[in-house]
């Protein structure tokens, strides 16, 4: 099966940094991390962009199957900061990282989430933050778009149709809900269930990363374009994403972390699309099988 690095294709920092630099640089960050604020990225020059990983997939942004996400603001991808030496990691240790408990983890992780008001959602509308659910020792994980009109009233994800699919989807994989983990790219609900803007996205997406952190799933399943898109950091048609896998590794995720390597990650259709075009469920099964298959779980036989 074809494997990709695109998540460890990062530009490096400088190896010495001017001291005096240094100093004022963590001095900024320290104050970032009393705000909650953890990640940071820079957005690399067009050398710093592999052509053949992200070059490509940013010039082919053909629309497929209604399952597209707006066009990136530039070749310019939204790129995590992971260098060897990289500054950030050693003096923003995340909150949740000097816990073994992952309940204990995701818990602060929540509370530092708050009441968020860090992108305009949350005055669009939202009755609740929908944080995730699920087991937080999880081998795979599914990661959908953001939260609708019954996610935001439950305060759950995929609760509503789409995730009534989702389930039935969990269970022909052989598994229940209770034993994945479920989460969104963003926490509050669009208004009228719009596609949630790449602000939006940039802004939310890092409490994600840290909930993947926790959690060490084997394999992500990004459910739709803007999942997709946003977890890879990459433009591409869902024809394009689908039928592999991607090396993953959360943003922020401490590189040296020795229980975890990062994980797989695949794509496959939203629920809510398959829900809108049923010829496809078809397609999106060839992917989880694809994800069954490495996990270790059981695939029916073909003409079973
Ligand atoms: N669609 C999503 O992407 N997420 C949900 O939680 C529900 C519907």
């Amino acid at each position: 099966m074809e494997r990709s690095s695109i998540c460890y294709s990062y530009p490096a920092m400088p190896r010495t940094l001017d001291p005096e630099f240094r100093q004022a640089l963590a001095a900024r960050i320290r104050f970032y991390n009393e705000m909650g604020i953890y990640d940071f990225y820079r957005r690399p020059s067009a050398e710093d962009v592999a052509p053949d990983e992200i070059g490509t997939a940013v010039a082919t942004n053909h629309t497929q199957s209604g399952e597209e996400m707006s066009p990136r603001r530039s070749a310019a991808v939204a790129t995590p900061v992971l260098a060897e030496d990289n500054i950030f990691e050693v003096i923003a240790p995340k909150p949740e990282q000097s816990v073994s408990d992952p309940v204990k983890a995701l818990k602060i992780i929540r509370e530092d989430l708050g009441d968020c008001t860090r992108c305009v959602l949350h005055k669009q509308g939202r009755k609740q933050i929908v944080f995730g659910v699920g087991n937080p020792k999880a081998d795979l994980m599914f990661v959908g778009e953001g939260p609708g009109a019954d996610e935001d009233t439950q305060g759950e994800p995929f609760v509503g149709r789409a995730g009534q699919l989702l389930n039935n989807m969990i269970k022909a994989m052989g598994l229940e809900r209770e034993q994945v983990y479920i989460a969104n790219i963003v926490k509050c609900r669009p208004p009228g269930n719009r596609t949630p803007e790449r602000e939006e996205c940039e802004t939310c997406s890092p409490f994600l990363m840290r909930q993947i952190a926790v959690v060490k799933p084997k394999v992500i399943v990004a459910l739709g374009a803007v999942a997709a898109k946003t977890l890879l950091a990459m433009n591409a048609s869902m024809m394009q994403l689908r039928g592999r896998f991607y090396e993953f590794r959360p943003a922020g995720a401490r590189s040296n972390d020795p229980n975890w390597d990062g994980c797989k990650l695949a794509v496959t259709y939203h629920p809510a699309f398959l829900l809108r075009d049923p010829r496809q469920k078809g397609e999106a099964w060839k992917d989880l099988q694809m994800v069954m298959t490495e996990l270790g779980l059981k695939t029916p036989k073909a003409n079973a």
